[in-house]
């Protein structure tokens, strides 16, 4: 067993990386692949930039969760390029926790894993690619999965929408929001 490594610690990785994560809801990310340890299936984010999210999905995924599954990262990486990701990614030893998709979530479907425990959903904000995302990575969430979406806000009105749209239908219940980070328990 390794040396214990306190919340500050690992808070202090995360924060350390380019990106906009309030300390709340990078906490809530390093929790999140613990919270679904009692579910079977994958663990997906779309949007990752420079790995910050990653960064803590993939460290709460090996170091505070029991399963310790990858984080499968969907990114066309093209602005910034691959390189910043990588080398976040290979700083903090996280390599084996990690596998990147290089492509837009609408040209990720193969890719992408068919059952999936927990989704980070943090790419374009524009309510047309939201709802796209909805439609086409919320089905592969298990019942009592859930599904974090980043700037739920009124500065991303077409986040927020596309989000109450989902709300609204029954098999899908609010858990709590970490500043703007919204969890939602599909049932
Ligand atoms: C707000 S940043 C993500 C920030 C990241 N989660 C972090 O913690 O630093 C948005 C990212 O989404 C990516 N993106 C934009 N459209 C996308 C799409 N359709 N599918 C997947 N990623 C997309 C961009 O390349 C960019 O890296």
């Amino acid at each position: 067993m390794g040396p214990i490594k306190s919340i500050y610690e690992l808070l202090s990785i995360v924060e350390g990386i380019e990106g906009w994560l309030s300390p709340c809801e990078q906490i809530a990310l390093l929790h999140l692949p613990s919270m679904v340890d009692h579910l079977s299936g994958s663990i997906v984010e779309i949007g990752s930039y420079k790995g910050k999210s990653t960064t803590a999905l993939a460290l709460g995924s090996s170091l505070l969760s029991t399963k310790k599954r990858p984080i499968y990262a969907i990114d066309p990486f093209v602005v910034p390029p691959y390189d910043f990701f990588e080398e976040n990614i290979k700083k903090h030893e996280l390599g084996e926790f990690v596998i990147p998709i290089k492509k837009h979530s609408f040209e990720a479907y193969d890719d992408c894993p068919e059952s999936i425990s927990a989704i980070f959903i943090d790419g374009d904000h524009e309510y047309a690619s939201i709802k796209h995302d909805i439609i086409h990575y919320v089905p592969r969430v298990l019942v009592g999965g859930l599904i974090a979406f980043h700037d739920y806000s009124e500065y991303w009105p077409g986040v927020i929408k596309a989000v109450n749209e989902l709300c609204k239908k029954t098999e899908f219940e609010f858990v709590t929001i970490y500043d703007n980070l919204l969890f939602i328990r599909k049932l």
